[in-house]
């Protein structure tokens, strides 16, 4: 009897350490063929800015339209699917390379990659023709998008299929105009063959406007009581003064003697400048995002609260189109080994506030892999 129930014990055991080997044999392989593999390898996006940055309107985007862009010469293919949904996938296609943008959406909500017809559901495999049968685990990255106000920001860093990359930490900003009833806007976008960075330092730059623009006031050219305040880790605001020019604006139309100006930026490429003249109030806000390393998209919005009437529109588009081009004619000049220069005065405030926080903030390759080693330990 005795012998009986140990054998019994003794055979359950076994059983049960048999189960616990396969297990432990298996386990990896299931995990394994869970996860989900995407290419390109997040190596070659990864480190572009942890940031969300605006790449266009709602209104670009139309639906089942494929659009392609550039992020740091990374390529990517963005899609309203046919619910409205935005995506954003890469624009390399997993077989042969064949850029996605210049497929099309199928009626089953696939993009179908023209040179073979692989079938994509946000970046994941649906149906490889001829190959039935095909698990959808592997693909393309598919990175976050979001829209805000009409306007559309792209996170290039996190591939939300394989769940690696960067995640963006920085919230997105959205100005209080774009919220405001009593403002209308004009907008715009342009190419510039210059570093995304040298566009957004070149508008956080006070002293530049009187000896660069044509409504600067060339008479009184140093704007007084600068001052520097910290809004948050990823913003900053500098606020100023100026005798308003003769012919400005401000002058003719808000009847101002003096100016007063707010000069922001919030990481990775807004800056807002706004300028108060007696009660009236024009708003510019400008992203500029890299698309290779010398060379940015610059989105722009002008706000006014004044002349609201969309009669008076061209008035204001001029005006930019004026104020890009003298600002365009000054950063093609500036020699490309001495974006940074070497001295600065109290008047650059707000741009070396602004290299600071994005020092602080980006995650580089080195910073990324501090982070990870330190919340492994932990
Ligand atoms: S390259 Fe896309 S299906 Fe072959
Ligand atoms: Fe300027």
């Amino acid at each position: 009897m005795y012998l009986s129930i140990s054998f019994l014990i003794s055979y359950k055991k076994n059983i049960l350490s048999i189960l616990m080997f396969l297990v432990y044999l298996f386990l990896p392989i299931l995990i394994y063929s869970l996860k989900i593999v995407t290419k390109p390898f997040s190596s070659t996006y990864k480190f572009k800015g942890n940031f969300y940055w605006k790449i266009g309107r709602t209104n670009d985007f139309l639906k089942k339209d494929l659009k392609r862009i550039l992020f740091d010469d990374f390529p990517i293919c963005i899609y309203r699917d046919d619910r409205g949904i935005l995506n954003a996938v890469s624009d390399i296609c997993m077989h042969r390379g064949a850029s996605l943008s210049r497929g099309k959406i199928l009626n089953n909500d696939c993009l179908q990659c023209p040179y073979h017809g692989w079938e994509y559901k946000s970046g994941l495999i649906e149906n490889i023709p001829g190959c039935p049968g095909i698990k959808n685990n592997f693909g393309i990255p598919s990175f976050l998008i979001e829209e805000r106000y009409g306007d559309v920001f792209l996170c290039p860093t996190f591939d939300t299929n394989s769940k690696v990359g960067i995640y963006p930490e920085v919230p997105i900003y959205v100005p209080p105009e774009a919220k405001n009833k009593d403002f209308t806007k004009i907008s715009g976008v342009k190419q510039i063959h210059r570093p995304f960075s040298l566009i957004t330092e070149n508008v956080l730059d006070i002293m530049h406007i009187s000896y660069v623009h044509s409504f600067g006031n060339s008479l009184a050219p140093v704007p007084f009581e600068v001052e520097y305040d910290k809004i948050n880790d990823y913003s900053g605001k500098t606020t100023f003064y100026y005798t308003a020019g003769p012919t400005s604006m401000s002058s003719l139309i808000g009847g101002a003697t003096y100016v007063k100006v707010e000069n922001e930026f919030h990481l990775p490429d807004t800056t807002v400048t706004r300028v108060f003249a007696g009660n009236i109030i024009k708003t510019i806000v400008t992203n500029s995002y890299p698309i290779g390393k010398n060379e940015s998209i610059l989105h722009f919005d002008l706000y006014r609260n004044f002349l609201v009437n969309p009669i008076f529109d061209p008035i204001f588009h001029i005006q930019m189109d004026i104020t890009l081009k003298e600002d365009i004619r000054i950063l093609n000049g500036i020699y490309d080994n001495y974006i940074k220069g070497f001295m600065n005065t109290k008047y650059d405030v707000t741009q070396l506030k602004y290299r600071e926080s994005w020092n602080r903030n980006y995650i580089d390759e080195e910073k990324y892999k501090l982070k990870n080693n330190t919340k492994n330990k932990i």
